[in-house]
């Protein structure tokens, strides 16, 4: 059994690491500073981890809570590309400098590995695809560039001090527990509740922008891959955590009308600034040398994630 810290463990994909690692019987320790994961994420599991409420700017608080710890899973952030466009600051005190002090700690307590909840954004809009970890980045917003940052930092601490590292290029993940209801929401979770309330979607642009949507289960088992593997395979490294196909906004309209029995149209609206046109991943670093596999597909997974948006709906049986 291993000790695991996961930083904001209270958000979407922290939360969601918590209760696969606690269904592995592992033990799990979590921060969070609730400035966007939620407490009822964790409702159910509260009492199985040692749950911190801590801001990974609190270096003493950091240092604290890597005590003992063999891996850190560090997803904490403030994950928004038009968010980072109206706050660059705030975004690079969350993004960079509570990456900075979440590996100091990290450092100082011995921990075995630190993996990093990297972004896909650090690609930017070049036009090849699929995207290879080894094309140059080319970062447009501020969020972007506070990933790639916290990137470089994560693979400088393996260089320079040994501290292994890995580094996980999220694309577009989804899935249960996405925060659906702020401005800033990721798309699929702010369809699915806009579309159950038969509220009419909006989408920016002319729909043809694309993703490699990833459901979250393959960012789950990414994570404990990237913890087991061997450190020559993957340590100082980055990876992309994808599923190697797109799907574009007028396609992910269509397949959530079917699923959520929305009988509106979509509204089209300029596209938002920062944003890029095309999203896809090449996984194929990952499966070589994670042993990495996509184990929920697009369709699956959208499935799955308007289910569960369909209970959270449905008032509780007295
Ligand atoms: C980006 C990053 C991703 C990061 C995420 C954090 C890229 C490729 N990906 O995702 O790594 O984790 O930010 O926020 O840069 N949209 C609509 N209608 C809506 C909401 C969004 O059309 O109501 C559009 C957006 O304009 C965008 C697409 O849907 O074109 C996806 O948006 P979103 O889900 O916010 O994620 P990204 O910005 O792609």
């Amino acid at each position: 059994m291993a000790k695991y810290l996961i930083t904001g463990a209270a958000g979407f994909i922290g939360s969601s690491l918590v209760r696969a690692l606690l269904g592995r019987g592992e033990q799990v320790r979590g921060v969070d500073n609730f400035a966007t994961g939620k407490r009822e994420n964790l409702t159910e599991v509260l009492h199985q981890m040692d749950f911190r409420e801590a801001d990974i700017l609190d270096l003493d608080a950091m240092r604290s809570a890597c005590e003992g710890v063999d891996y850190v899973l560090h997803e904490a952030a403030i994950p928004s590309v038009p968010k980072s466009v109206i706050d660059p600051l705030g975004s690079n005190r969350a993004n960079v400098d509570g990456t900075v002090n979440v590996l100091v700690a990290a450092r100082d307590a011995k921990v075995k590995r630190v993996v990093y909840a990297a972004s896909s954004s650090a690609y930017g809009d070049t036009p090849t695809l699929p995207k290879q970890e080894a094309m140059p980045p080319n970062p447009i917003s501020p969020y972007a560039v506070a990933k790639l940052a916290s990137e470089f930092y994560m693979v400088s601490f393996y260089r320079c001090y040994g501290l292994e590292t890995v580094c996980l290029r999220y694309f577009n993940i989804f899935g249960p527990r996405q925060d659906p209801s702020s401005p800033y929401s990721g798309v699929l979770a702010k369809f699915s509740l806009q579309m159950l309330r038969g509220e009419q979607p909006t989408i920016f642009g002319d729909g043809e922008t694309s993703r490699d949507f990833t459901f979250i289960d393959n960012a789950v088992s990414a994570n404990l891959l990237a913890c087991s593997a061997p450190g020559a395979e993957c340590a100082g490294r980055v990876f992309n955590c994808a599923t190697g196909r797109r799907i574009t906004l007028n396609q992910t309209f269509d397949a959530m009308k079917e699923l959520t029995g929305y009988k509106g149209t979509v509204k089209y609206a300029p596209e938002r600034s920062g944003d890029i046109k095309h999203s896809l991943a090449d996984i194929s670093r990952a499966e070589k040398h994670i042993g990495y596999k996509v184990l929920v597909n697009f369709e699956e997974g959208l499935r799955r994630t308007v289910e569960w948006y369909k209970r959270q709906a449905q008032p509780v049986e007295a």
